[in-house]
């Protein structure tokens, strides 16, 4: 494949950035969109020019470091992450646009790598449990209902990654936080934080300058883990029973 791209140089948070065009002429259409990065630095590398920053690190959809804007979409065309999209998903001689996630809470460090701590700063406020120490509990001793159990895991596959607040224009984290409050919450052991966990979470997320959620849905359309929309209802709902009760 010959493929055109146009990628966003930016030498650090202060300094303006702008778009680059670079040429590609023998890329494998089985080969990975980062592995189709990781030539272009080879290339560039050879040429002189300093290579293009991105994140990554298991490139294999665990992780959540990997993450760019590949023509206006968050993790680009097919919904998986950015690390298991391949190059089959794109035509011979097409141009892609590959920028950083867009959000004031995710500033750029460089060129397509982005300081993504306000979501660790999100969870560090109230997005863990608190459980004894010493040897593992049998694992009957605390009975999961199986449809809460399901609701559990299916939140509890969200990786971290952000391309629900990239792809948002109110660049919430709703989505992210919502799947973290109802992974917690559905469990007996989420429960003793339940409420103080919910509203320590929604005050950073709103400290940290993410946008507030006004029912558009681009956030789960982008979701490589398909968290679905409705664990921003069970948050609000799970705000709303914690403010009663503070
Ligand atoms: S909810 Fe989806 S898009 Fe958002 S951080 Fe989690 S896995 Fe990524
Ligand atoms: S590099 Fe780990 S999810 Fe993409």
């Amino acid at each position: 494949m010959k493929l055109t791209l146009k990628i966003w140089r930016q030498s650090g948070p202060n300094d303006a950035g702008r778009a680059e065009t670079y040429h590609l002429d023998n890329v494998s259409e089985d080969s990975s969109f980062l592995e189709m990065l990781d030539t272009l630095n080879e290339q560039l590398n050879a040429e002189g020019v300093e290579p293009v920053a991105f994140d990554s690190d298991c490139r294999e959809g665990i992780c959540g470091q990997c993450g760019v804007v590949i023509n206006g979409q968050p993790h680009g065309p097919e919904v998986t992450t950015t690390c298991q999209l391949h190059m089959r998903s794109f035509s011979d001689g097409e141009t892609i646009t590959i920028e950083p996630w867009r959000a004031d809470a995710f500033p750029v460090i460089k060129d397509l790598v982005v300081d993504r701590s306000a979501f660790d700063r999100i969870i560090a406020s109230g997005g863990f449990i608190s459980a004894n120490t010493g040897s593992a509990p049998d694992a009957h001793a605390a009975p999961v209902q199986k449809s809460k159990a399901d609701r559990a895991f299916e939140a509890a596959a969200c990786i971290g990654c952000g391309a629900c607040v990239a792809a948002c224009p109110n660049a919430s984290a709703m989505l992210f936080m919502g799947a973290k409050v109802t992974h917690l919450g559905e469990l007996p052991q989420g429960q003793p934080e339940r409420w103080s966990r919910v509203l320590k979470m929604v005050s950073e997320h709103d400290a940290e300058g993410f946008g507030g959620c006004t029912n558009i849905g681009a956030c789960s359309a982008a979701c490589p883990k398909e968290i679905p929309l409705d664990v921003i209802s069970t948050l609000n709902k799970d705000r709303r029973r914690a403010g009663s009760r503070a």
